[in-house]
């Protein structure tokens, strides 16, 4: 159905105002199914018209869902005074507006992030209510023992009343230093507090999956990429 006025679709899909978009109109910029429109007020079939703009081919899917492989240094916020955020990485063909990082990760901590512009999905794979879990992998400065994984999988109370649910831990090396811990909270440095609770100390961090989605191995650290329909839905569905 042709019910989206131009101007208003390219000021969703870009970081440009109606004003900005609609100047760019005038001047050719905009193609609908390969032909030149210079009316910013004409409506087109966002779903199933091709919409190039300066050039590129516009993402008109109600929403977009990004994987990034998140680098140390850069902040899991939508914008920041001084700070590079996760945000700022993104690439201008896969940027538009209202997108937030689902869920923070610290300043140091590494891996998969991911960015869209849906509130209802990310609240739906954020709540610990929906046991999404999301999977990470640490190098820890003590080897873990067997009762100290036993007292983590369990839930802990830190003596300042906060509360960490049950999670999952695997000894991935022969010096137990390095393991993982499957948690479906996000609380604020949940991780390195559960493991300060054990007097040990995470020493590097890095999220590998959310639900049961890997992080695509070929992403380095800063990219990034639009997740398939596929990909969502392994997320979402996440069955343990
Ligand atoms: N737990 C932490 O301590 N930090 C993170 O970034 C994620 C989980």
């Amino acid at each position: 159905m042709k019910n989206k006025r131009l101007d208003n679709l390219i000021a969703n899909e870009t970081s440009l105002s109606r004003k900005q978009a609609t100047e760019l109109i005038k001047k050719g910029e905009l193609l609908v199914n390969g032909k030149v429109v210079l009316s910013a007020s004409e409506k087109v079939d966002a779903e199933n018209d091709e919409i190039v703009f300066c050039g590129r081919r516009l993402n008109c899917a109600e929403h977009v869902y990004i994987m990034m492989n998140k680098p140390k240094g850069v902040l899991s916020a939508s914008s920041d005074k001084k700070a590079k955020t996760v945000i700022d990485l993104v690439p201008d063909e896969l940027r538009r507006k209202g997108l937030f990082p689902a869920g923070r990760l610290d300043k140091d901590t590494t891996g998969f992030i991911l960015l869209t512009d849906d509130g209802e999905f990310a609240h739906k794979i954020l709540s610990p209510k929906n046991h999404i879990y999301k999977t990470y992998v640490a190098r820890i400065r003590n080897p873990i023992t067997d009762d100290e994984i036993k007292t983590l999988e369990r839930g802990i109370t830190l003596s300042d009343g906060t509360v960490f649910k049950k999670c999952k831990i695997k000894i991935l090396n022969d010096e137990k230093n390095l393991i993982e811990i499957k948690i479906c909270e996000g609380k604020f440095h949940q991780i390195k507090r559960m493991l300060q609770f054990v007097n040990n100390e995470v020493l590097v961090l890095e999220r590998v999956k959310m639900g049961n989605l890997t992080i695509d191995n070929v992403l380095k650290p800063g990219e990034c990429r639009l997740l398939t329909d596929e990909e969502l839905k392994i997320i979402r569905d996440f069955d343990e």
